[in-house]
């Protein structure tokens, strides 16, 4: 695949070097600063995204939660290394009018790439506030046509444990699935991320592809995708499947309902100086107006 324009070809100067200054601060000097060339990127912010001060490079890159690569928050920037994506492809099959196995660079084919800083929280109650770069998932289920019965969408992280020294181990039913109702996969602030802070995707948060849903917990936002399948029923969901009284389908971020084993009312923002310390947490994370709609008539506490 080809990586190229650079960032800083397609982002305006001030940005880039406020950017390259942070990058420089987080130690990351071997980044290769590229994007798929296929990809026309916007340098605008998205409208949609939030004014909060994203966290640094640093802070995205070294605490992560991706249980193929270990549990610890320190363990996936450790061992993600070793995880090959590039090529990749993912197969997208049933409800739609174009199944098949898409390349990346098929995928990215005429999508434009918005950085979009998105407030990005773990069921753990803790967040950051993260510049992804990605485009919505509604383009690419537009573009495989997606049939009248279709009703969810059904995601699945690549099973490869001669990589993923996580899936040696029986901690989760592998592979790692998740799902959204078609609406809310179509919903304009559901993303694919490629990349983030105007770098291609680091592997430990989920390289070369994974979702951003960013009013919901972070599970839902799976990791490395491989399959994509439109249903006509809710689909498996692993941390559901795990502990159903702890994960829900819906996993929307809600300070009313809280986790069995904690309260989910306050967050602590990770990192240091000004938004140090715990927080309220926002219902839907901050992005009620945009999503609550979607929710219309649903008991949240007992679809959480
Ligand atoms: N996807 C896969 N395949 N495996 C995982 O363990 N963890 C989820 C989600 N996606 C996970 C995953 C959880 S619990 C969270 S909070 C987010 O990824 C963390 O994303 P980040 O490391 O980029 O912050």
């Amino acid at each position: 695949m080809t990586r190229d324009p650079k960032w800083s070809d397609v982002t305006p100067k001030s940005l880039w070097l406020s950017r390259r200054s942070l990058m420089a601060s987080a130690g990351a000097g071997l980044l290769a600063s590229t994007l798929p060339a296929t990809a026309k990127i916007a340098a605008a912010k998205s409208p949609l995204s939030t004014d909060a001060a994203p966290n640094t490079y640093e802070e995205i890159t070294t605490y992560n939660n991706y249980y193929e690569f270990g549990t610890d928050k320190s363990d996936p920037a450790a061992y993600a290394k070793g995880l090959t994506t590039d090529p990749w492809s993912v197969e997208i099959g049933g409800l739609v009018d174009r199944p098949g196995a898409y390349g990346l660079d098929d995928i990215l084919k005429g999508v434009s790439l918005e950085e979009r800083i998105y407030r990005f929280r773990c069921v753990e109650a803790w967040s950051m506030v993260i510049p992804w770069i990605g485009f919505p998932l509604a383009s690419l289920l537009d573009k495989v046509g997606v049939q009248s019965g279709a009703k969810y969408v059904a995601f699945q992280t690549v099973m490869r444990p001669e990589e993923m020294p996580g899936q040696r181990s029986r901690l989760l039913d592998w592979p790692y699935r998740e799902g959204l109702r078609l609406d809310e996969a179509m919903h304009p602030l559901t993303i694919l991320a490629t990349g983030l802070y105007g770098e291609e995707l680091p592997k430990q948060n989920g390289a070369p592809i994974r979702l951003v849903v960013p009013w919901k917990y972070g599970f839902k936002s799976i990791k490395s995708i491989v399959k994509i399948t439109l249903t006509d029923s809710e689909p498996y969901a692993t941390w559901k499947n795990m502990a159903a009284r702890e994960y829900g389908f819906y996993a929307n971020v809600n300070p009313e309902v809280d986790h069995p084993r904690w309260s989910q009312a306050s967050e602590r923002r990770i990192g240091a100086g000004l938004f140090a310390g715990r927080v309220p947490t926002e219902k839907f994370n901050g992005y009620g107006d945009q999503v609550a709609g979607l929710y219309a008539g649903m008991d949240l506490s007992k679809n959480y």
